[in-house]
């Protein structure tokens, strides 16, 4: 399925927050869609870099990064979440090399946290290149891991 990206509005912080809260992630973490939809608009407000993708005419997915958010220097991607009924179909990949095309410029390695119980996730950016690079127990909440995965910039100078 062809996914077309363009950054997230306001308008859309409300659907974006309804497919986080209803992906796993979102139940196993308490997400509240109200709250969601807030913290979206504020990091939009703030100028935070959130983008969207369309699918099929509607709003599949969205992700929201920070270029300097990892060690205060490296590109991190903050939340990914594709709507349950078109998983599997590219979107997640193409929300992903969005990711890396706009902070390709940052020059360091890209990173992210996955929960530990989300094996999906972390099957899929293992399939674009991430690998586990440590873990951080109950960093987010108690009981929940969260494993970092970093992508090495290929054949540059550091
Ligand atoms: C992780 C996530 C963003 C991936 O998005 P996606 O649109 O499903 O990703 P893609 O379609 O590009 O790739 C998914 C891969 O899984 C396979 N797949 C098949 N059915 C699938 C399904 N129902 N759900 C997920 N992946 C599926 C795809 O074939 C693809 O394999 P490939 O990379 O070998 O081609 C998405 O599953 C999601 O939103 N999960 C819930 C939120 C979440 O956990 N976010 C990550 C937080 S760290």
């Amino acid at each position: 399925m062809k996914a077309t990206l363009r950054p997230m509005t306001a308008t859309d912080a409300a659907a974006c927050a309804a497919i986080a809260c209803a992906s796993e992630i979102g139940q196993r973490y308490g997400f509240e869609l109200g709250s969601l939809a807030k913290t979206l608009a504020a990091a939009l407000e703030s100028g935070g870099e959130l983008f969207v993708a369309e699918a099929g005419g509607r709003l599949a997915g969205f992700a929201w990064i920070d270029p300097r958010g990892a060690f205060s220097s490296a590109p991190y991607l903050r939340l990914i979440a594709v709507d349950e009924s078109v998983r599997g179909s590219g979107v997640g990949t193409a929300l992903l090399a969005e990711f890396e095309a706009r902070t390709a410029w940052v020059g360091r390695d890209y990173c992210l946290l996955v929960s530990d119980f989300n094996v999906a996730a972390q099957a899929f950016y293992e399939r674009h290149g991430y690998l586990k690079a440590g873990a951080l127990p109950d960093f987010a909440r108690p009981g929940i891991t969260e494993i970092l995965m970093v992508k090495r910039r290929a054949g540059e100078d550091r």
